[in-house]
């Protein structure tokens, strides 16, 4: 694979790991991030295009926090070299507008009105395999209560779930830029057709709205419909199904915390979450460095991509004592959903999906584990994931 090691780079910062193929993730795919550390705040990794990486927990959101210094202009590794992301890869003041579009479809008021409708879902989806005894957790609950929810507030088709969840899934995890780039055309494609339905005949989906948004006073471009439909497809698919991934996986070896959850109240049942949400973390997002500049005496230039992780500052020891430990009594300050202006719009949504999640799940289906004979794989990238998860009970 083809190594980029720019003359301002020193060769002792250089470190031979590559995002997408970090060793032994598949069995832990957030202990594999930690392998950046003990070389320095700032570090090379040479593959992807060539990127910096923020090691230090402190650092990391500091950088998230600062638009001005680090951009958003393109927040995947390698950069996808297409249109622009929006909101994602816009940066203040333009993403201020571009954001308010779409995050007024998760407002806890929205969030609420969908709850209903999502936990009759994940209801529906338990009871169809609970009888069974066992289940593939990732394809059969953890792909299915995102992918459902998301096709409905758009006003899709549920059947087109199957070829849209692959598109996602080559996007989000696959090395190769031009199945990266095929995947988001195809996205882009598939979401073209139903903006020009939406035109024709408006209904009262985002689809629908976003086609008559406006931005600085003028009504938003094709481009722009396309670029913020598809944002909002790849933000809320995967990042919910793998969150669910590993916490099942952990619930499914840890009885007692499973008890604890059933017995928490309200208030409890957020922080637990928010808990969960800092132990595992999804994406792993980079910026633009917008000028040359000496960080803690590392020399970075104008244009260098930088990683920021919240697998590793959410797991960063000097930020949180023993950080691999889920521990309920803790009330985290993760960056699971990010930091700064660009700080998840669907939190609110995301959040709502998890409670739902261990409400029904963990009353219907008490006594769980990872059935006998399988092994859960689990895959560090640009977003961490468990790619297969069975699950028995008795
Ligand atoms: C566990 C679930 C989720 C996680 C971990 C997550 C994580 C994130 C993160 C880290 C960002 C910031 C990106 C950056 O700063 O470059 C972000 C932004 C965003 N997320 Fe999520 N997300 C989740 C679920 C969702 C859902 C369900 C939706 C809605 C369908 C969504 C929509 C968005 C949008 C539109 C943005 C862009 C916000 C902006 O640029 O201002 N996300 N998300």
């Amino acid at each position: 694979m083809e190594q980029h090691i720019p003359d301002h780079v020193p060769a002792e910062l250089v470190v031979d790991l590559d995002i997408y193929d970090l060793p032994d993730d598949e069995a832990d795919a957030h202990q594999a991030w930690q392998q950046f550390r003990g070389h320095g705040p700032l570090v090379w990794s040479p593959h992807n295009g060539g990127h910096w990486v923020a090691v230090d927990g402190k650092d990391i959101v500091a950088m998230w926090r600062d638009p001005a210094t680090y951009s958003s202009w393109a927040v995947g590794l390698p950069d996808h070299g297409m249109n622009r992301q929006i909101p994602i890869e816009t940066d203040p003041p333009e993403h201020a507008e571009y954001r308010a579009n779409i995050a007024r479809f998760f407002t806890p008021a929205e969030v609420n009105r969908l709850e209903p409708e999502i936990r009759a879902l994940a209801v529906r989806l338990i009871e169809g395999f609970r009888e069974r005894g066992e289940c593939e957790f990732i394809g059969e609950f953890a792909e299915q209560l995102p992918l459902i929810v998301f096709l409905t507030l758009m006003g899709l088709p549920l059947e087109d779930r199957i070829p849209l969840h692959a598109m996602v899934e080559a996007f989000a995890r696959h090395p190769d830029l031009k199945v990266k780039q095929d995947a988001y055309m195809g996205l882009r494609d598939y979401l073209d057709g139903w903006i020009e339905k939406r035109i024709a005949e408006p209904g009262d989906d985002v689809i629908s709205f976003i086609a008559t948004a406006t931005i600085g006073g003028r009504p938003y471009t094709r481009d722009e419909m396309l670029s913020t439909c598809t944002l909002a497809l790849l933000g809320g698919l995967d990042t919910v199904a793998s969150s669910l991934g590993f916490w099942a996986l952990h619930l499914a070896r840890h009885p007692e915390q499973r008890a604890a959850i059933r017995q928490s109240g309200q208030g409890t049942l957020l922080q637990i979450i928010n808990e969960f949400l800092r132990r595992f973390p999804i994406p792993n997002l980079s910026r633009v460095v917008t000028r040359d500049m000496v960080h803690r005496g590392v020399q970075m230039k104008k244009g260098d991509r930088i990683l920021l992780s919240p697998s590793l500052h959410n797991l960063d020891p000097e930020l949180y004592p023993d950080p691999f430990t889920v521990d309920f009594a803790r009330s985290p300050r993760h960056i699971t959903f990010g930091a700064g202006p660009h700080m998840c719009a669907g939190a609110n949504l995301a959040r709502s999906e998890f409670k739902i999640f261990l409400e029904e799940w963990l009353t219907r289906i008490t006594e769980f584990r990872v059935k006998p004979g399988t092994t859960p794989v689990m895959k560090a990238a640009p977003t961490n994931t468990v790619e297969e998860l069975w699950l028995v009970w008795p």
